[in-house]
This record gives structure tokens, C-alpha cells and sequence, in this order.
């Protein structure tokens, strides 16, 4: 049966997961928000909960149900998430970043309903904060910080500066323009990027990168450790 299971490698560990998208308000039926369903992150807190952490799931909104056994935390604006995520980051010993968080946000949410009396329409945009790079910035040394990154060219060096600037031990990076990879698809292809090596997975199922990406954060909170 522990056979079965897999490995209880995570257990005694709390771990912080985001996920899906943030929608940031234009007026009362509108918003701008990003491109993901969710299940990445979802397959991360599923995976990390089979490996006995103590699993919390800040997410923004998805049509996916509470996973069993985790504690999960449902935001809407960036700013809600830096909010929870902040707020939880303290007692965590890993944190993975796997939420599509919209860069800006309208400088002002109208409180009517925009109506379409002009030709075009101008919206001014002002940027959220990063959550992950606060993250970083304020990382305790026993933390494994981990990020994503969607990217459509030079993924790799993309990947490789914001590990650096942001303070991460890991990005996973997925080239969007790859096939049968990133949004609302089951799989995913995606390159593990650490302070020292590139290590390229191949076409996984989403809980498959979920499980490879915890092999690596239970490795980096090994080295951690000594
Ligand atoms: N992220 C975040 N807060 C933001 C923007 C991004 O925490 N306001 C996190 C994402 O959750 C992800 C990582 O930063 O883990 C990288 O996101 P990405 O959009 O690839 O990078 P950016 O730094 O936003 O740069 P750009 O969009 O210009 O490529
Ligand atoms: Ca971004």
C-alpha cells in the first residue's frame, strides 16, 4: 500500500501553492484578467497533499472544485492574492507560484457601467505589484521559493533573470508557443530552471510536472537542510 501511495516526502512541510488567474475590474461586468484554468496549481496542491504537506491553495478564479484535504483560499485582484499570499508566506516552508497574475491593473474601477457612446475607448492601466519578487525579496533561508514562467520567445534566458531577480531556487518555464502545452490542455512541457542547472522535462501530464517539479523542491529542501 505505502508502495501505492508513493513516497510521504513532503510530510511535516507546509506548503503555499497559487493558482489560476486574477481579474482586475474595468467596471462592474468587466475585467482584464489572464489566460490559465487553474490546473497546474490544483495538480501541485493535489500532489503536494498526497506527499503529506500541509497543503494552502490561493486561488484566483477557476471552475475547479476544492481539492480534498486542503485548505483553499479563493481571491479575485492581484492585490487580494498578494494580501493572502503575504499574509501566509511567513509560516511556509515552500512556495510555489504558479498563478497567471495580471501585470496591471485600471487606474480606477468605474463604478457604472461603461457605455459604448465613443468610437474607442482609452483605459488607463497602472502595474501591480509582484508578488513573487516581495516573496523573494523577503525569503527566510530555510524557504524554497519557486516560480513560473509563460513565456513566447527566449524562454530560457527569460527564465534564468527572473530566477536571479526575483530570488527563486526554481522556475519552471513553459514555451506557450509550443504545442499541446500551457493553457486549458491536460499536458504540459515544460524546463526546470535552478541556481546551477536547465533540466528540460518531457510531455507530461500535468500531475506528472506536478510531481517532478516536488521531486525537486524536496531535493532543494534537503540541500537546505545540511
Ligand atoms: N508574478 C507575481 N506577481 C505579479 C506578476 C507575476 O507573483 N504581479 C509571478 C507569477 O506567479 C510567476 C512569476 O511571477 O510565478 C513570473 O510571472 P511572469 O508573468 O512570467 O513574469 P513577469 O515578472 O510578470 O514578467 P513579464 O510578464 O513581463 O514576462
Ligand atoms: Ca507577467
Amino acid at each position: 500500500l505505502l508502495f501505492l501511495l508513493g513516497p510521504a516526502d513532503l510530510k511535516g512541510k507546509s506548503v503555499l501553492i497559487t493558482a489560476g488567474p486574477t481579474r482586475e475590474p474595468i467596471d462592474p461586468v468587466r475585467f482584464l484578467s489572464n489566460r490559465s484554468s487553474g490546473k497546474m496549481g490544483f495538480a501541485l496542491a493535489q500532489a503536494a497533499q498526497r506527499r503529506g504537506a500541509a497543503v494552502t491553495l490561493v486561488t484566483g478564479p477557476v471552475a475547479l472544485a476544492d481539492p480534498w484535504g486542503i485548505d483553499v483560499i479563493r481571491v479575485t485582484t492581484a492585490e487580494e492574492m498578494a494580501a493572502a499570499v503575504l499574509g501566509q508566506a511567513p509560516a511556509m516552508d515552500v512556495i510555489i507560484k504558479s498563478a497567471a497574475v495580471a501585470d496591471f491593473r485600471p487606474a480606477s474601477c468605474q463604478s457604472l457601467k461603461i457605455k459604448k457612446t465613443n468610437q474607442g475607448l482609452r483605459l488607463d492601466l497602472i502595474k501591480n505589484r509582484d508578488i513573487l519578487a516581495e516573496l523573494g525579496h523577503r525569503r527566510q533561508p530555510h524557504q524554497v521559493l519557486v516560480g513560473f514562467a509563460a513565456e513566447s520567445h527566449d524562454h530560457l534566458s527569460e527564465g534564468q533573470r527572473k530566477l536571479r531577480e526575483k530570488n527563486l531556487d526554481l522556475i519552471v518555464v513553459n514555451d506557450i508557443l509550443g504545442s499541446e502545452t500551457g493553457f486549458d490542455v491536460a499536458t504540459n512541457q515544460v524546463t526546470l530552471i535552478g541556481r546551477k542547472e536547465i533540466h528540460p522535462l518531457p510531455l507530461l501530464s500535468k500531475e506528472a510536472t506536478a510531481d517532478r517539479i516536488l521531486d525537486r523542491v524536496v531535493t532543494l529542501l534537503g540541500e537546505k537542510a545540511i
